[in-house]
């Protein structure tokens, strides 16, 4: 099978990754936080570990990187743990259903109001249109970094700054850039970041993280067993157990310790590679005559290709792919907004993501089938 569906999670993992998680199991597989043997203080230490490396990634101190399933729980603890009701929220027209959906929850049950932002013709939002947008009654800025269809990357520091100016803070989404682009609060001017572990921090499903800036403080999505303060009924308030109850996945985050690890050391390299890659890609499908390519030509991206197929249904195209052993996203990606922007929103589209194992060959061969499937379109 050729996977060219890294924007959904990246497979393969490095080796290290799936080491490091039998690694625990089988050696001190304990709950981190809980009593004080020393089984449960070495898993401690893993998960303190990569509390760390993801503080150093987003520019945080260690409590304030929190653990999360995944991404969209990141974006649903900062969305609804901080936005009040009345409140107003301002998003963008490239947002993921993860952001959407908390906020629709909040339009109906909090009379939030929420307002859209469209970008310019290139899909890229401008400075000028976020200022216009903000009044006072913004609690909340909510932007994507960069797009899981089109890969458009947006200026967040620009954009950032103009939050910044206006004291409002900003939430942004680094699903497909965490671990490709700079992501720390600072590089951004952001006060909080979600950012899924599974994609390209190459950690395993099921890791998530939140990295929140001093003194931006939601409200937890879940309360419970912390392993501290256990004589209080209450939520202990500081961090990060404030917002992680339960029991942390530790097989989980040894392994995102693993691929953050791994990034740090070839970063450079994976996010050339995946670019040539995805230019390479984006050549030769443009080319085709039965395909439309999505996004813009000169706007920055990370390594996502969306095409429309001119005639049949994109669905139609990605099983034609899955039976000649392409694995694709085919659809609106969780993300109707975008397609609506894009005027896909009944086309659909497939996505090819490749990742640092795919190779030019299998790029070549990719674009050759999907030339011969659209052919008499
Ligand atoms: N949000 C992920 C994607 O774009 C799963 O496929």
């Amino acid at each position: 099978m050729i996977y060219l569906d890294n924007a959904a999670t990246t497979f393969p993992k490095p080796p290290q990754v799936l080491r490091a998680m039998t690694g625990v199991m089988e050696r001190f597989g304990a709950n981190p936080g809980r009593g004080g043997h020393r089984l449960a203080l070495q898993a401690g230490r893993v998960v303190e570990a990569c509390r760390e490396a993801a503080a150093a990634l987003l520019g945080t101190s260690p409590e304030r990187i929190i653990f999360t399933r995944c991404c969209t729980e990141s974006l649903n603890l900062a969305i609804l743990g901080f936005v009040r009701p009345g409140d107003e929220v301002v998003c963008s027209h490239g947002e993921h259903n993860a952001v959407m959906r908390p906020l629709a929850r909040l339009v109906a049950e909090q009379s939030v109001a929420v307002k859209v932002l469209q970008p310019g013709e290139d899909g890229v939002l401008s400075a000028e249109t976020l200022r216009q947008a903000l009044t006072p009654r913004t609690r909340l800025v909510v932007l994507c970094h960069a797009s899981n269809v089109t890969g458009v990357v947006q200026p967040m520091a620009d954009l950032g700054a103009v939050c910044r100016e206006k004291g409002v803070p900003l939430l942004v989404d680094a699903a497909q850039s965490a671990g490709v682009l700079e992501v720390s609060l600072d590089a951004l001017n952001a006060d909080m970041v979600a950012a899924p572990g599974h994609k390209g921090l190459l950690g395993p499903h099921g890791t998530g993280l939140l990295a929140l800036r001093e003194g931006i403080a939601p409200a937890p999505l879940m309360v419970g067993g912390t392993g501290s303060m256990s004589e209080s009924i209450l939520q202990p308030d500081i961090l990060p157990d404030r917002y992680e109850s339960g029991t942390l996945n530790l097989p989980g985050i040894a392994g995102l310790l693993a691929g953050i690890s791994h990034l740090r050391r070839h970063h450079r390299e994976i996010v050339q590679r995946e670019h040539a890659l995805n230019e390479r890609l984006r050549r030769q499908l443009g080319q085709l005559p039965g395909v439309m390519l999505l996004g813009d030509e000169h706007a920055p991206r990370v390594a996502v290709t969306s095409i429309v197929p001119r005639q049949g249904d994109a669905g139609a195209l990605g099983d034609a792919l899955d039976r000649s052993g392409v694995a694709v996203r085919a659809g609106l990606h969780c993300a109707p907004a975008i397609h609506a922007w894009l005027g896909t929103l009944q086309s659909g589209a497939v996505r090819f993501s490749p990742g640092m194992y795919t190779t030019e060959e299998e790029v070549d061969g990719v674009c050759a089938l999907v030339e011969r499937l659209t052919r008499h379109s």
